[in-house]
């Protein structure tokens, strides 16, 4: 049945919500050599190799195709460049990017890292702390892998289903997209190669584990109403709060006028390697909280898993063994349908042009 659009209502097109994409990098290299004002290359180690601009041996266009290309054998780089800062919290965070190892590449990365805004980009090495880490890795027959590692509680987690990657000497396309719901997906060129749940795709089992055997049923859990769990408080609140388990209803408690009585919520101390509490005596507080928020389905996903404050930097953080690689097209958005053209445009067009080469 064909959809009719009555004369009358036709302004109700205009009111069809146009989602506005957030870009908050998008690097193409199409200035010149204006790149070097906006990467800044590590000195932390003199030994460093060195990144120029190319469109590589072949390309689609020889100005578009032009991106950031390790120049020597066996070296590390470090290279990096800033935005403005943001957070991902309640959004989709795209990441993606064109690379084409020409030199047919025999051990190196190819991949992003993402780094908080802080990163101190001179001195930008391997110890560096990053939040993302996105992209191929390529070393013999062994490694051909397509690495999304998150940082989450002070530690980095890998994803465990193995994605391999492209080992060819063309131009691909690699998107991550991260969504609020914690949900995931990696693409190359535009097919998605693996997508699902990040609670149930990274190696957050041990993690998992150890917070669990720590739990231990608070004795009152049971008498405690449905009223007394507090469903009510904004998940964010649980982060920061707890149960106080050793507060009593005071005696002189009247619910009739007072409402229902209900343990009031205390400050979360830090947690050390996000599982001990420090300078609690009582662990029936942590276990109160604990409780709560696994066995409360409502509570249970824990969606920091995939969020992070003052995302600032991108770089090339790498080793290479043979150098030849390009980096070109960096997009980080909060937008997927941009991000889908983006590529078009772009990787798009590249790879329309090297089927007839
Ligand atoms: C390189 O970085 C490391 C770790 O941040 C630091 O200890 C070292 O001093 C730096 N080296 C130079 C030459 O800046």
């Amino acid at each position: 049945m064909g959809r009719v659009v009555a004369p009358g209502s036709l302004w109700a097109l205009w009111l069809v919500p146009v989602a506005l994409a957030t870009v908050y990098f998008q690097e193409e290299f199409l200035d010149g050599e204006s790149w070097r004002n906006r990467w800044i290359p590590s000195t932390n180690d003199s030994n460093f190799g060195h990144f120029r601009l190319s469109s590589g041996k072949f390309y689609g266009d020889i100005q578009k195709d032009k991106g950031l290309q390790t120049t020597e054998n066996a070296k590390f780089y470090a290279i990096s460049s800033r935005f403005k800062p943001f957070s991902n919290k309640g959004k989709t965070l795209v990441i993606q990017y064109t690379v084409k190892h020409e030199q047919k590449m025999d051990c190196g990365g190819g991949y992003v890292k993402i780094f908080p805004s802080d990163l101190d980009q001179k001195n930008l090495n391997g110890k560096s702390q990053y939040y993302i880490m996105f992209g191929p890795d390529i070393c013999g027959f062994d490694i051909k892998k397509v690495h999304v590692i998150l940082f989450y509680k002070s530690q980095y987690h890998s994803n465990k289903k193995p994605i391999r990657c492209k080992v060819d000497g063309f131009t691909h396309l690699y998107t991550l997209t991260l969504r609020p719901d914690l949900t995931y997906e990696v693409q190359i060129d535009t097919d998605i190669i693996e997508s699902g749940n990040i609670e149930e795709d990274w190696n957050l089992e041990e993690l998992r584990k150890m917070e669990k055997s720590a739990l231990k049923m608070p004795k009152n859990w049971d008498k405690l109403s449905q009223n007394d769990k507090p469903s009510d408080v904004p998940s964010q609140d649980w982060d920061k709060h707890f149960l106080d388990a050793s507060a009593n209803k005071p005696s002189d408690w009247n619910s009739e006028l007072d409402g229902e009585w209900q343990p009031s919520l205390i400050q979360k101390p830090k947690y050390k390697d996000g599982l001990k509490s420090e300078n609690v005596d009582n662990s029936d507080y942590k276990d109160v909280w604990l409780h709560q928020k696994i066995e409360n389905p409502g509570y249970l996903q824990d969606f920091e898993l995939s969020e992070y404050e003052n995302i600032g930097v991108i770089g090339l953080e790498l080793w290479q063994v043979r150098s030849g690689t390009i980096f070109d097209n960096f997009l980080i958005t909060d937008d997927e349908n941009y991000a889908a053209e983006f590529g078009m445009k772009t990787w798009g067009r590249t790879k329309f042009f090297c089927l007839f080469l």
